[in-house]
């Protein structure tokens, strides 16, 4: 064989590895819905209530402050809701230095943020002068802090681990709201932080909130630095919850499936040498499985791994700098993926010319250009792939894909206020709570049902009836940015038995713009009526 034919099938078993074809997916979805059930029934570090029971119509109003805080940046928004599914949002964005991500002490990062909120408040003149006193109105704000938490109510919980790198041990077991309070106490700020939202609840709220098409919203998927989706899921399924909260009148509840966590102990999930190697040299190993696999962060980490690789065994043209990202942990970012994807067929000379610059490297060829394409839309399809296979779990856990269930199993869902111009019909939430329809629906993952062709072309979101359709929002920057991904999580959907290619078409995915900002705003304004 000449050593072209070796690089091309190392480059091949290297794609190999990467595929997941529809038994993969079928795999994935019913691991993840046993996962779902365990979490509905005992308390684990999944399937955490919000405490958020009334999903917005798009006619909520009110002045809130929000923090987003996650990725590594924190963003302080004023967010106005004027009640007709828009809103007007005024932002700031600050990227949180290393050294206060990662910390024995909360205190710094906490502080750090406060002060943010104080410039904010007065740029935008929101600091009242000389009213600092204990009856002074205080601004009521939303706090996104998109790590795992387990809340108690609305406005309070306890951080049980960081991840996405971040890493600071003092605030483990501790309340975020109540951490970020005693900052801006400190401050003095007229601010009272009435409620914490995951950025996956968030986005299912935005959404909700200003989606103006038919179909309601029953879920909030995030792929950008990290993963994790939201859902709709009836109060009397969720076993978890403490007796007097199910005793409580509310139909449904919204729940953070926290999936990046799933399936840690990697019984269904595609493992590569890379994935090995990105594990072991985590802050974190062993945790975060679904999400090393699916996220920003990650992705971008996999790819060097990746070139390093082929780079050793001579598969490319160009020769890599020592100041190379490549030879730097973490050093490429997964915008590089998104980078080649763009240019499909890795014709033109700019993205050798870019790849030169990105990699400092020297000599690439159009070859090179091509053999990283196709890696990175390898690693890519995977990810979107394992995050379809996800959310088909909770598609077919939400039970409404099948009409028997949604005419049988569905509650109406209180909403804040009663007039919605968009849309006269009941939200329909879930399968029924009794334990025939718990049989019904352990009988229906059990037992294959026969369904279409696999892998049909990807083509035009054909709409299905409007009545039929399941909204779901979508936020993050891989899920935007990366041509193609949501196709890619559509061909999983199809592949999965349950669902298929008739129920793929009723699902829509439509961006939940300012997602975690609008959120936290709708959660404050829960907070208020709750
Ligand atoms: C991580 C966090 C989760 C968050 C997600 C996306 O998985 O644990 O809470 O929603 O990242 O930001």
């Amino acid at each position: 064989m000449s050593s072209h034919d070796n690089h091309q099938s190392l480059v091949h078993d290297i794609l190999q590895q990467f595929d997941i074809d529809s038994d993969d997916v079928s795999k994935v979805t019913q691991r993840f819905l046993r996962q779902l059930q365990e979490g509905l029934d005992h308390p684990r570090p999944w399937q955490l209530p919000s405490y958020v029971y009334h999903v917005p119509d798009g006619s909520e109003k009110g002045t809130f402050l929000a923090v987003d805080l996650g990725g590594t940046n924190c963003r302080i928004c004023l967010v106005d809701l004027l009640g007709n599914s828009t809103y007007n949002v005024t932002q700031t964005k600050q990227t949180v230095p290393e050294h206060l991500r990662i910390n024995p002490r909360y205190q710094p990062l906490f502080s750090f943020i406060a002060k943010a909120l104080r410039e904010f408040l007065d740029r935008h003149k929101l600091r009242p002068e000389n009213d600092c006193s204990a009856g002074a109105r205080r601004i009521p704000l939303g706090f996104t802090f998109s790590f795992t938490c387990e809340q108690t109510s609305i406005s309070k919980g306890t951080l049980i681990q960081w991840d996405k790198g971040w890493d600071i041990p003092e605030a483990l077991g501790k309340d975020p709201c109540a951490m970020l309070q005693e900052s801006i106490d400190e401050m003095e700020l007229p601010v009272q932080v009435s409620a914490l939202a995951n950025d996956s609840v968030g986005t299912l709220l935005s959404r909700a909130y200003t989606s103006q098409e038919q179909g309601s919203t029953l879920a909030g998927v995030i792929i950008g630095t990290g993963t994790n989706a939201a859902y709709i899921e009836k109060v009397c399924n969720v076993q978890r919850l403490p007796r007097p909260e199910r005793k409580r009148t509310h139909d449904s509840i919204v729940l953070n499936t926290e999936w990046g966590c799933f399936d840690d102990d990697l019984e269904v999930l595609p493992i590569t040498s890379f994935d090995r190697a990105l594990d072991a040299s985590s802050i974190n190993p062993r945790q975060q499985q679904l999400e090393k696999r699916v996220s920003g962060m990650y992705l971008g980490e996999l790819m060097r791994l990746v070139i390093l690789h082929c780079h050793e065994q001579g598969v490319f043209n160009m020769i890599l700098g020592e100041e190379s990202p490549c030879n730097r942990p973490y050093g490429l970012d997964s915008s590089f993926l998104s980078l080649l994807a763009k240019d499909k067929a890795a014709e033109s000379l700019g993205v050798a010319s870019a790849i030169e610059r990105v990699l400092s490297a020297q000599g690439s060829t159009l070859r090179d250009a091509r053999v990283l394409a196709q890696l990175a839309d390898g690693i890519v399809r995977r990810s979107a792939r394992l995050a379809g296979s996800a959310l088909g779990a909770i598609i077919i856990q939400s039970g409404r894909l099948s009409d028997t269930q949604s005419e049988k199993g569905t509650v109406q869902v209180t909403s804040l206020q009663t007039h919605r111009h968009r849309s006269q019909r009941p939200k329909h939430f879930g399968r029924g709570c009794g334990l025939l329809s718990r049989i019904v629906g352990w009988l229906k993952r059990s037992i294959p049902s026969s369904t279409g062709p696999r892998n049909v072309e990807d083509k035009p979101l054909s709409r299905g009836s409007e009545q039929d359709i399941i909204d779901i929002g979508v936020d993050g920057s891989l899920i935007q940015l990366y041509p193609g991904f949501e196709a890619h999580m559509r061909s999983a959907l199809r592949d999965i038995q349950e669902i298929g290619p008739d129920g793929e078409r009723k699902v829509r995915m439509g961006l939940a713009k300012d997602g975690s900002g609008v959120g936290a705003a709708l959660m404050a304004n829960a907070a208020k009526l709750s």
